[in-house]
C-alpha cells in the first residue's frame, strides 16, 4: 500500500473584485452587516460577458498546479473534478477538462458535493493512489457562483457570501506511508438537503414540458436557498468533530497541528474551531476576506495560498476541514513532504 500526496497547487480568480459597497448598490445591505456577520470584504466575479466558466477557471488552476508539481500533463493518470456549478447540466466538467488540457483518454469524475467537494475529491485521489491504480490525479475545486445569486434585497441572505474562482491540485505516489495523505474522513446527513440548496428540479424531478408551461417569473427555484443560523450550529460541531476524529485515528491531538485549513464559509466559524482547538493566527488560514465562500474552490485557493506564502512546510501536520450543502463534512489528516 502506497500514501498519496500533494506534489502541485494551483488557483485562478478573475479579476473583477467585488466590494461590499458595490453590492450595497444592488440590494438593501451595508459593508458593516456583512463583515460583521461573515469576515467578508471583497469576493471575485466573472466578467458576465467574458470568457471564464467553472471549467476554464478549472482548466487554469490545473495548468499552474501540473507546471509547480513538474510533471508532464500525459503523466496524469485520473481527473477528478468537484464544482456545484458546472457550464453543463451534463456531462460534468471533468471531461471538459480532459478535453482542454488535452489529456490522454483518462478517466474523469466529477463529484457533487458542494462545500465538501474538494476534500471528498481528495478522498477519492487518495484511494486510487492508495490501491495502486493510479499515480497522478488531478484533482480541481471551481466554481462560478455569481451567475445563479439573486442580487436583489429577497437573495442578500446568500449572494453576498459567495465569489468565484479555482483551484487544483497534483495528487502523487508516497512510497513513505508516514508522509503524505495519512487519512481521510467523510460524512453526509441529507436529513438537512433542504436547508442549503438549490431546489430547481432536475430532469428526475420534473417535467420540462411543466416548468415551460408555467412560464413562471416568480419561480424561485433557480436561487440557491439557505437556512443561515440552522447551517451555522451545524458547521461548528461537523468542524470540531470531523477534526479529532482525523487526530484521534492517527493517535495525534489538536497540539500537532502546524496548518489548518478550513472550507471558508464564514469567518466567525473558522475563529470558533480556532479558539476551540487553541490554535494561533498563524496556525489558521482564511482568505475568505478576500473571496468569499468558493464552496469547492475554497480550500484548493487557500491551500495554494498558504504554500506559496511559505506557511505549509515539509513535516508540517497539515488539516483540512469541510462542512456544507447536503449536509456533507469531512477532513483530510496529511504530513507534508
Ligand atoms: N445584509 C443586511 N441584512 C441582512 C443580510 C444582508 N446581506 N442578509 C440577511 N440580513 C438580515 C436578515 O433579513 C435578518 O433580518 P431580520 O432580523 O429583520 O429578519 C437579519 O439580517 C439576521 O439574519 P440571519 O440570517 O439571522 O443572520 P445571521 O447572523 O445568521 O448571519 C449568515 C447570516 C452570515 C448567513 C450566517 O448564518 C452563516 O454564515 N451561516 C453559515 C453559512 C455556511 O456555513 N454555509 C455553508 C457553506 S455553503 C455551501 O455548502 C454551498
Amino acid at each position: 500500500m502506497y500514501n498519496s500526496k500533494i506534489i502541485g497547487l494551483g488557483h485562478y480568480v478573475p479579476d473583477n473584485v467585488v466590494t461590499n459597497d458595490d453590492l450595497s448598490k444592488l440590494m438593501d445591505t451595508s459593508d458593516e452587516w456583512i463583515q460583521e456577520r461573515t469576515g467578508i470584504k471583497e469576493r471575485r466575479h466573472v466578467d458576465p460577458k467574458g470568457d471564464d466558466t467553472t471549467t476554464s477557471m478549472g482548466v487554469k488552476a490545473a495548468k499552474v498546479a501540473i507546471e509547480r508539481a513538474k510533471i508532464d500533463k500525459d503523466d496524469i493518470d485520473f481527473i477528478v473534478f468537484a464544482t456545484l456549478s458546472p457550464d453543463y447540466y451534463f456531462p460534468g466538467p471533468g471531461v471538459l477538462v480532459q478535453r482542454d488540457l488535452g489529456l490522454k483518454t483518462v478517466g474523469a469524475i466529477d463529484v457533487r458535493n458542494q462545500c465538501s467537494g474538494f476534500v471528498y475529491g481528495l478522498s477519492v485521489a487518495d484511494q486510487y493512489i492508495k490501491s495502486g491504480m493510479y499515480k497522478n490525479v488531478l484533482v480541481i475545486g471551481s466554481e462560478v457562483h455569481s451567475k445563479g445569486l439573486d442580487m436583489t434585497t429577497r437573495g442578500r441572505g446568500v449572494s453576498v457570501i459567495f465569489g468565484d474562482g479555482a483551484g487544483a491540485a497534483i495528487v502523487s505516489r508516497e512510497e513513505d506511508n508516514s508522509k503524505g495523505i495519512l487519512s481521510t474522513h467523510l460524512h453526509s446527513q441529507g436529513q438537512f438537503a433542504e436547508e442549503l440548496a438549490l431546489l430547481a428540479p432536475g430532469m428526475g424531478g420534473r417535467w420540462v414540458n411543466d416548468i415551460l408551461a408555467e412560464n413562471n417569473p416568480d419561480d424561485t427555484s433557480y436561487m440557491p436557498v439557505m437556512n443561515g443560523q440552522l447551517v451555522f450550529k451545524n458547521a461548528v460541531v461537523r468542524f470540531s468533530e470531523v477534526i479529532m476524529e482525523g487526530l484521534t485515528k492517527n493517535e495525534l491531538t489538536p497540539e500537532d497541528i502546524d496548518m489548518l485549513v478550513p472550507h471558508q464559509a464564514n469567518l466567525r466559524i473558522s475563529q470558533f474551531i480556532q479558539k476551540k482547538f487553541g490554535l494561533s493566527n498563524d496556525q489558521v488560514y482564511n482568505n475568505i476576506m478576500k473571496y468569499g465562500n468558493t464552496t469547492a474552490a475554497s480550500i484548493p485557493i487557500a491551500l495554494t495560498e498558504a504554500w506559496e506564502n511559505g506557511k505549509v512546510n515539509k513535516g508540517d501536520l497539515v488539516v483540512l476541514a469541510a462542512f456544507g450543502s447536503g449536509f456533507t463534512w469531512g477532513s483530510v489528516i496529511m504530513r507534508w513532504s
